[in-house]
Order: C-alpha cells, then structure tokens, then sequence
C-alpha cells in the first residue's frame, strides 16, 4: 500500500525538530565548535554534531518504519523493501553552523520509487520550519507561501551557490561573473535547502547552483514545487549534480537561456 505523505511529513517534521534541538543545543554549549573530519576538500567540514544528528534521524526514522530506505549526508545508506526512501541532510550549511551564522537546516524527504513526496527544512537557529506534500502546497510554519512572482531577470534577486573544489569554484566564479550585472543583486546564504524555501517564500526570485547532492535538493526542491517554482536542469532535464535552476515561471526562461549560454553546468 502506498503510505500517505501526510503521514510520511508529519514523521519527519517531528523527527527534524527533535534533531533541530539536538543540534542547536550543542551550538549553544560551546563558544567554538570544532571540525571532526573533513570530506572532498579540506573546506567540506563535518562536525559531531553532523554525526550526532544523522545517527538520530536514521535510529527515529527506521524505528518508526523499520522497512524504509535512507540515504544521509554523513554515510548512512540503508536499502530498505517498503519502497519509501528517506534523503537526511542532518545540517545542511554546516560552514554557517561552524561559524554560528544562523542560516542552517535540518532537511528531510520522503521519497516513494524514487519521486519525493514530503518533505521538510527546519531551521533551528530561527525555528522555521518549511514543509510540503506532492500536490499539497508548501507552508511556512504553517502558513502557506508562494514564489515572488518576478518577471524580469534585471529585477530579481538571485540567490546561489558554491562547491568545495577550487576548479569549480573558479568556474562558478566566471559564471557570477556574467550573472550578476545582469539582475537586481545576488545572495549566497550558504545552505542550499533554505535557497529553495526563499525562492519558494518570495526572499529571492530565484536560486542556481552547479554541484548540489541528493540531499542538499530533494526536500527544499519539493518546498519550492509547491509554491509554484521551477525546479529544473538545463533543457528540461531533472535537476541534479550537472545544475540546479529555481525560478517562478514567468523568470525561469530568461535565467535558464544565460545560464545555458554560460555553460553553468560545467567546470568552465
Ligand atoms: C552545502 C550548502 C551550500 C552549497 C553547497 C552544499 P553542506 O551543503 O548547501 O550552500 O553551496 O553546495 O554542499 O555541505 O553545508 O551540507
């Protein structure tokens, strides 16, 4: 039987604060928090808290459902029968939590064959918290929002992106480049899944970057779908690790046409 995806958000809306608690609450103990470990490059940090959160989310998710798949940033990778599939980003912008910008979040899908169906960005530092079902609108703490609405690419404000890899971020850098005289201003706030809540919330108008995983996407991109947004590759395609481009539909042309004419979906 196929779950409910009612039933699948409210689980992880619970689950996101309690790991949102757990996190905060280790912030908030020490003035400094230290690196644990580092990943691609030495600027992908992960923290203990990183660890402590994930092992939380996947020990709360699976013992709810013990059938269920997950895939988390920090290494759980669990295949499970049921055909549900969780995708955990215990702390999405982990640089910000480092550094205590408060512009973190706790982001968790539901995904059934493979296309998410629930999900939900908790920022704990803030205590927002963005949740959507597959056709069932996206909230804000309840309250439901909607996309900006812009039309004009020389209005909006675009928020974006950077990887880890130094030749990525040199390409992204020529890309911005030609990106920013032409639109109102650009934001890079750090966490990929609060850039799609934003343009699902009217903050920016629109959102790209080059490099996003699995996790980093499918709970904000589900967010943004349901406030009317765009989310999309280049042509059409799915968005993934080659680009992702978040725009209302009456913006999402003009930015797609200058990112494809930029070649933004490759390492210059
Ligand atoms: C990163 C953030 C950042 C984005 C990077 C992501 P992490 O995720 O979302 O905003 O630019 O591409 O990797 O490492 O903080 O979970």
């Amino acid at each position: 039987m196929t779950p409910d995806p009612g039933t699948l958000l409210d689980l992880a809306v619970d689950v996101a604060h309690e790991a949102g608690r757990l996190v905060r609450d280790r912030r908030d103990a020490v003035d400094r928090i230290t690196v644990s470990a580092t990943k691609s490059t030495p600027t992908d940090v992960v923290t203990e808290s990183d660890t402590a959160a994930e092992a939380l989310i996947r020990r709360r998710l699976l013992s709810a459902r013990p059938g269920d798949g997950l895939l988390g940033e920090e290494g759980a990778t669990v295949t499970g029968g049921s055909g549900v599939a969780w995708v955990v980003d215990p702390i999405d912008g982990t640089v910000n939590y480092l550094y205590d910008i408060p512009q973190y979040a706790v982001s968790i899908a539901a995904q059934v064959d493979g296309r998410t169906v629930a999900g939900v960005v908790h920022n704990p530092a803030s205590g927002q918290t963005w949740a959507a079902t597959r056709g069932g609108g996206a909230r804000l703490d309840g309250r439901p929002v909607r996309e900006s609405g812009c039309d004009r690419l020389d209005r909006a404000l675009v928020a974006t992106g950077f990887g880890y890899d130094s030749a990525r971020r040199a390409a992204q850098a020529d890309v911005l480049r030609a990106v920013l005289p032409r639109v109102r201003d650009v934001r890079r706030l750090g966490a990929a899944s609060l850039d799609l809540c934003g343009v699902a919330t009217g903050w920016f108008d629109a959102y790209y970057e080059r490099g996003l995983a699995p996790w980093d996407l499918a709970a904000g991109a589900l967010v943004a779908e349901e406030a009317g947004v765009l989310v999309e590759g280049l042509g059409g395609a799915a968005p993934g690790p080659e680009i992702v481009i978040a725009a209302g539909p009456a913006l999402f042309p003009a930015l797609h046409d200058l990112l494809a004419s930029l070649g933004a979906d490759r390492d210059g």
